[in-house]
């Protein structure tokens, strides 16, 4: 059974406590769930494992059987799903539970779920008694190529997306591909756009492999899913080594994600996932760069044929231009009220750029 693991360096000699961990990715790795977590070093038996009801259903018992044979006493916590629910509300009432049940400072969270999962219990890791430790074992394609590396956490305020949250890296990542044998066909798609996503931002012989494969990529009976996601956990390793908390290169994971995160709250969270409104978001990147000058044409139409052949939507329609301008001034990277986007220079290259509240208006007016 081949198995891969990818080392998430962080800390170093003037951080206080090293924060590095591992991604393991391997088929049947949840039977061992327990087990793995036993050798990052010392837990209490009791311990939480978040999911939401849909993904319990599927994979909740095999979950517990591997927490309880390595000695772990789990209590199983389920949120509501949908992002719709990625909200401070029902963090409060997972916090309920933990505190009822008395889980301590040495019990760990597990996250088993898409981002949604894997954000908000990441976010109850960070806050809960000051910080607790956790693991991600992400269920979706989106979760097992982006979201459950890094240690972004937090939920959506009604104002805009993951604008509450904190920085907290897991203490390790296990990716087992078999659990997206029962995800919609949607949703490997929206995890595809972030896959897209890193050959744009990092690697263009990545972008073109893409490119060959094509239609193909949503097939993921086949072992090419491996290989995209640890092509994927591995650029998200290096630039997130580089930069953990986002005070410089990191903000190019972000490409197609300050007009993605518009789409979704202009939309209540509910017409599009996030990988798809990702993915509408780096053609009008791409498109917006053109516009500027940064890039030629080619670019956004080369990024367009792939999503679309992934079959993904690469536009948005009846988008007031002065209400998107407004939802994305909420965007994190706002800086001093400018706009800083992400936007590719080349397939392969970004480059951020503060661009001006009147520039942006006429780009969504003609787009
Ligand atoms: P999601 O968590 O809503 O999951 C999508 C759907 O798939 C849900 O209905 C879920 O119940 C279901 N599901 C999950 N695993 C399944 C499985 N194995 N089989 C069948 N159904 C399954 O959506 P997502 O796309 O995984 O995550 C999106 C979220 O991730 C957003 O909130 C986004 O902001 C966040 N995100 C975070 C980061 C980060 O760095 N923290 C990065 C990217 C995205
Ligand atoms: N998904 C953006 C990041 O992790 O920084």
């Amino acid at each position: 059974m081949s198995s891969t693991t990818i080392d998430v360096n962080l800390g170093g000699a003037s951080q206080s406590k090293d924060r590095s961990y591992k991604i393991a990715i391997e088929r049947g790795l949840l039977n061992d769930l327990g087990a793995r977590m036993l050798t990052v070093g010392p837990l209490n038996k009791r311990c939480a494992l978040i999911t939401n009801p849909t993904v319990g259903a599927l994979y909740r018992k095999a979950a517990v059987a591997s927490l309880e044979d390595a000695g772990f006493l789990p209590l199983v916590i389920e949120i509501p799903d949908g992002e719709e629910y990625k909200n401070l509300t029902e963090i409060e009432k997972v916090y309920d539970r933990l505190l009822e049940e008395r889980l301590e400072r040495g019990s760990a969270i597990i996250a088993l779920g898409g981002g949604v999962v894997g954000d908000m219990a990441g976010f109850v890791a960070a806050t809960y008694l000051r910080g607790v430790p956790y693991f991600q074992v992400p269920t979706t394609l989106l979760a097992q190529v982006d979201s459950s590396v890094g240690g972004k956490t937090g939920v959506n305020h009604r104002l805009g997306k993951n604008l509450i949250g904190a920085f907290y890296q897991p203490l390790g990542v296990y990716i087992d591909p078999e659990l997206l044998k029962t995800l919609e066909a949607r949703e490997v798609r929206a995890g595809l756009a972030e896959v897209v996503k890193y050959g744009i931002i990092w690697e263009g012989s990545f972008f073109e492999m893409l490119e060959e494969s094509g239609t193909s990529l949503g097939d993921i009976s086949t072992g090419k899913v491996i290989e995209l996601i640890e092509h994927s956990c591995r650029i998200k390793a290096e630039v997130v080594a580089k930069d953990e908390r986002e005070s410089g290169v990191r903000a190019i994971l972000n490409l197609g994600h300050t007009f993605g995160h518009a789409i979704e709250a202009l939309t209540n969270y509910s017409k599009y996932k996030h990988g798809e409104a990702v993915a509408i978001g780096m053609v009008m990147a791409g498109k917006f760069a053109v516009k500027l000058g940064i890039c030629d044409a080619q670019v956004p139409e080369r990024i367009e044929k792939l999503l679309e052949a992934i079959g993904l939507e690469t536009h948005v329609d009846g988008l007031e231009p002065k209400e998107f301008l407004a939802a994305m001034k909420l965007d994190k990277k706002v800086k001093g009220g400018t706009l800083r986007f992400v936007l590719p220079k080349a397939i392969g290259e970004v480059s951020l750029c503060d661009i001006s509240d009147g520039d942006t208006l006429n780009f969504l007016t003609d787009i």
